[in-house]
C-alpha cells in the first residue's frame, strides 16, 4: 500500500516536472517558426485558398516533398503518408462550427491581416488557439469596421 502510494506520489511528480510537449497533437512536428518565420516562406506557399467557400486549405502532403527529399526520422510519418497516400491527419485549430457562415475572401479583402485573427504565426513553433472566434469577437469586429450584424449575415435565417 505505502509503496504503491510512493509510485503514484513518483508518477505525479514526474506529470509535473515533465515540460508540456507542445508538439504531441500533431502527426508531424511541423513548424511555422522554421517555415515561415526563419526561412520566410510566404503563407500562400502552403494555404493557396482555392476553395470556393473561402477556406484557406491546408498543404498536400506531396508540396512537403518538394523540399524533404531525405527521409530522417522526423519525416517518417510525412513519407509513409505519401506513400500510403493516405494524408496526414493535421489537428484543426481554428474551426467555427458548420451552422456558421465563414469565408476568408471578404476579410481579406476588407485588409485584415492573418495575424489579426490567428496571432504572430510565423513566430510559433507550435500553434494554438491565441485568437477566439467565438460570436462577440466577430460582432465586436464587425461593429468597428461597420459591417453587417444582422443573425442572418452569419447564420441560416429561421422562419
Ligand atoms: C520551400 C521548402 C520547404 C517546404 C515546402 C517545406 N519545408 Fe520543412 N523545412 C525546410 C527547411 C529548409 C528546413 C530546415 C532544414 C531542415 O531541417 O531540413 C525544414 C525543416 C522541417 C522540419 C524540421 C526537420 C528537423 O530535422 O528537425 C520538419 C519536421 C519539416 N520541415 C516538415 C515539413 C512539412 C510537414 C512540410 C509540408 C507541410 C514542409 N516541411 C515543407 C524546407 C521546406
Ligand atoms: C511550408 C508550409 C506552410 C507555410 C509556409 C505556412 N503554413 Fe500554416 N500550416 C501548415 C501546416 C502543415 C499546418 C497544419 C499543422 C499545424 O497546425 O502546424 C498549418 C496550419 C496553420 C493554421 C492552423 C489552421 C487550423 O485550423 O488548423 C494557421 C492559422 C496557419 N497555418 C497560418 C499560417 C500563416 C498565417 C502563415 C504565414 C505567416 C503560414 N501558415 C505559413 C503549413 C504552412
Ligand atoms: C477575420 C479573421 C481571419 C483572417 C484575417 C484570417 N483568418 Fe484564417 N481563419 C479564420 C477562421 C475563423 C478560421 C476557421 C474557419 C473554419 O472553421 O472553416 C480560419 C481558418 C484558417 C485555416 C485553416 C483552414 C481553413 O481555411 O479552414 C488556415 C490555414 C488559415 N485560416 C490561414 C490564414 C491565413 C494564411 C491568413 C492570412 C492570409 C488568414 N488565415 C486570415 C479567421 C481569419
Ligand atoms: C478583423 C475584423 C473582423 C473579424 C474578426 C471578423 N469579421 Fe467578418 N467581416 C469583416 C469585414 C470588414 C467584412 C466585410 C464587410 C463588407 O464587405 O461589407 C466582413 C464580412 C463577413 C461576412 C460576409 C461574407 C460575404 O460573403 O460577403 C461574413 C459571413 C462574416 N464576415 C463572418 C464573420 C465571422 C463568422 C467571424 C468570426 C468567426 C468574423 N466575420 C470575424 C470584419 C471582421
Ligand atoms: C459576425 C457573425 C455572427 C453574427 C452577426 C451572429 N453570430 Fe451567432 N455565432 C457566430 C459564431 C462564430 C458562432 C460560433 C462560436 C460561438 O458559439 O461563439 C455563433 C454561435 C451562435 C449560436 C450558438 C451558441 C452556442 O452557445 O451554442 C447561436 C444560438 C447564435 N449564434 C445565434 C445568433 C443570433 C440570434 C444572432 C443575431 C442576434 C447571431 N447569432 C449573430 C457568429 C455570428
Amino acid at each position: 500500500m505505502k509503496l504503491y502510494f510512493l509510485i503514484a506520489a513518483a508518477v505525479v511528480l514526474l506529470a509535473q516536472a515533465a515540460p508540456q510537449p507542445q508538439t504531441q497533437s500533431q502527426p508531424v512536428g511541423f513548424s511555422h517558426r522554421i517555415h515561415a518565420g526563419l526561412l520566410k516562406l510566404p503563407c500562400k506557399t502552403c494555404h493557396t485558398q482555392p476553395e470556393a467557400g473561402g477556406d484557406m486549405t491546408l498543404p498536400e502532403d506531396a508540396l512537403c516533398l518538394s523540399c524533404h527529399k531525405e527521409e530522417t526520422p522526423v519525416l517518417a510519418k510525412l513519407f509513409a503518408a505519401v506513400r500510403a497516400k493516405q494524408p496526414l491527419a493535421w489537428q484543426r485549430v481554428d474551426e467555427v462550427p458548420s451552422y456558421v457562415f465563414w469565408s476568408h475572401t471578404p476579410h481579406l479583402a476588407a485588409g485584415a491581416t492573418c495575424e489579426k485573427c490567428h496571432g504572430p504565426v510565423a513566430a510559433r513553433e507550435v500553434l494554438t488557439l491565441e485568437v477566439s472566434h467565438r460570436m462577440a469577437d466577430c460582432i465586436a469586429c464587425h461593429r468597428a469596421n461597420n459591417a453587417d450584424t444582422d443573425c442572418s449575415f452569419c447564420h441560416e435565417p429561421r422562419n
